[in-house]
This record gives structure tokens, sequence and C-alpha cells, in this order.
């Protein structure tokens, strides 16, 4: 079979796909083009009645560097130029079985992103490759767009948590900042003890709402100087329940509602609301209960002055091993220091 037998064989094959195309003949000369690259080649204004046809594609690469330098993009780019000169000459010689780039192609109204691929074509006598450009602008436009807008809901979805943050600390005003001030350690001490970033996410925003079962307790109540009757001391302890109730009906990647449950659960069994102990205790709870003691030890309360730097670390190490996780507490000490700063 001769060449052009083997072009009239292949063309109506390329003809029939969106993606512009050369066939390459061993040297690297263009043997035929399809439809698509003759009229893109015609709408960028290339008035050759050969569309390149009989052309070397290698030549024209090689040639770009006899080039003046200028602002070139994609295939007018000497580096990139010679990338693909490379690749093409590589399947040629049949080093490899594709090879593929992602380079850009501005017209002088768009910005354009067009993926080459190169692939040989074994079996024929005088065809060896086929080259391909697809089009990938409109792919890009819309991926840029998601990328956009995942941002953008990102930051909505986040300024929202602290919005809820800050309505449940206005319920005590000497609350204020403390969820926040509790995340960040928490995402200081789970770095230390090697989470995940992924976990650590989820860790962050359990700490940013744990105390959020508090918007159903009665400010009064919250800010009371005095002994507690029995009944608001029973709602201030199922405030780890409201909480896990109210964020449950959310859809988290992460299992916030039963972090925020178990963050006044102690190890020994001894805290609240459910009196778990040990295992049965999530990591990301267990580091919330040692940050969110630390942090509402060491700030004031409307019935108490703040404690301690010093003092607050006894309680913490007094309780290692015993109410609070002892890789917790150690993370913790380790970054906040056994004496006030
Ligand atoms: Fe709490």
């Amino acid at each position: 079979m001769d060449a052009d037998r083997e072009v009239l064989r292949f063309q109506p094959l390329i003809d029939a796909l969106s993606a512009h195309i050369a066939l390459l003949d061993a040297d690297g000369t263009m043997v035929a083009v399809n439809a698509a690259w003759k009229r893109f080649s015609e709408a960028n204004g290339n008035r050759q009645a050969h569309h390149g046809i009989g052309l070397n594609y290698l030549a024209l690469l090689d040639a770009m560097d006899d080039m003046e330098p200028r602002d070139a993009k994609g295939l007018d780019d000497v580096e990139t130029a010679h990338r693909v000169a490379r690749g093409i000459r590589a399947v040629l010689a049949s080093e490899l079985d594709r090879y593929q780039i992602e380079y850009p192609c501005d017209s002088p109204t768009e910005s354009r992103w067009f993926l080459l691929t190169v692939t040989p074509i074994p079996g024929c006598e005088v065809i060896r490759a086929i080259v391909s450009h697809e089009d990938l602008t409109a792919l890009r436009a819309v991926e840029t767009e998601t990328l956009q807008r995942t941002a953008r809901l990102a930051a909505s979805f986040s300024e929202a948590i602290d919005a809820i943050a800050r309505a449940v600390e206005k319920r005590d005003p000497h609350t204020a900042g403390h969820q926040h001030k509790v995340a960040s350690l928490c995402e200081a001490v789970g770095l230390e003890l090697g989470l995940t970033q992924d976990r650590l996410r989820g860790l962050s925003l359990a700490a940013k709402l744990h105390d959020i079962g508090y918007l159903g307790i009665p400010s009064e109540v919250l800010t009371n100087r005095g002994r507690l009757t029995e009944a608001e001391e029973r709602s201030i302890q199922e405030h780890p329940d409201e909480g896990a109730d109210i964020l449950a009906e959310i859809d988290f990647p992460w299992p916030i509602a039963d972090i925020v449950r178990q963050h006044h659960e102690r190890l020994d069994g001894s805290g609240y609301p459910r009196g778990l102990s040990g295992e049965a205790i999530c990591l990301e709870a267990r580091i919330l209960a040692v940050a969110d003691v630390f942090d509402a030890m060491t700030s004031h309360r409307t019935y108490r002055s703040a404690h301690t730097h010093g003092d607050t670390i006894d309680e913490l190490l007094g309780g290692r091993g015993q109410r609070y996780d002892r890789r917790v507490v150690d993370a913790l000490v380790a970054l906040v220091g056994t004496s006030d700063p």
C-alpha cells in the first residue's frame, strides 16, 4: 500500500474526530491532517492551501530556536516546542507508547488550552504516528469556575461556623473567643499527635462548635455567680448532648456530633453526660477535653478568676492517664510549657 492509499484509508476516520489531527511519517513529515485541523488552521489566519501537509512537524518545532525571543506561549515557546519534539521523536523511535502534554494556545481574544497526544500507528508502511490537539478550553473554564465556587462555598461555610460560635459565646461574655482558642489549641495538639489534615479539619470544626448546646440554656444560668439548683446543674451537664443533637442533622464528613457529645467525658468514666471511659471516647474528644480544660481554667469566669498557668498544668498532669489521655496531656504541655508564659 502506498502513502496515498494509506492516507485515503485513514482520512474518513480522522475527519470524524473533533480533535485537530495530523498523521506523521517516520521522519515527522505531516502526510495528512483532518477536517478539524483545517478549520482551526483557517480560523487562525492560516491561508496555506496544504494546511501543513508535506511540512516536517519536527523541523517546525526545531525552528523555534531561530526565532527572536518574545513573549511566547504553548508550542511557540521554545521550551515547550523542544519538549514536544522530544516526545514525538521518542514515539517515532518506539521508545514511548504515548506522549502527552497540555499547553496554552491563546488567540487574540481568548485564553485557550490544548492537550497534545502523540500515539504510534503500528503496521503501516508510511504513517507512523498520530498527533492530536484536543481543545480543553471549555473543560478548563468549568474546572476553574468549579474551583472558584468551591472556594467561595468553603469560605462561606467557615464564616457561618464562626457566626454560630459567636452566637453561642454571646450568651456569656466571659466565654468570648473560648471556642476559637480551644480550636487553635486542638489543631496544635492534633498536629503534634500526627493526625491527618482531614482529621485536623474535623477536630477544629468540632472545637469551634463544642459548646453549641449552651444555646438551649438560659444565659442567667450560664452567668450565675451563686450555687446552681439541681435542675440548672443538670441542664448544664446536658449541653454536650444538646449540642450533638443540634449538629447530628448536618451531614458532615467528620463525626462532629460524637466529638461534641463526648467533650466532657473523662477516661476514668467520671465525666458526663454518659460516663464513657477509655477507648469509648474518640481521640478527637480526648484532645478537645484537655484543650477545653486548659483554656477554661486559664480564663476568667463570672464565678471565679482565672487559674494560674502552673495550677492548670498541675490539674492536667494530676489527671494524666486517669481523667485525661496521657499522650494528649504530654502534647499540650510540650506546646504550652509548664511555667507561666
Ligand atoms: Fe463544654
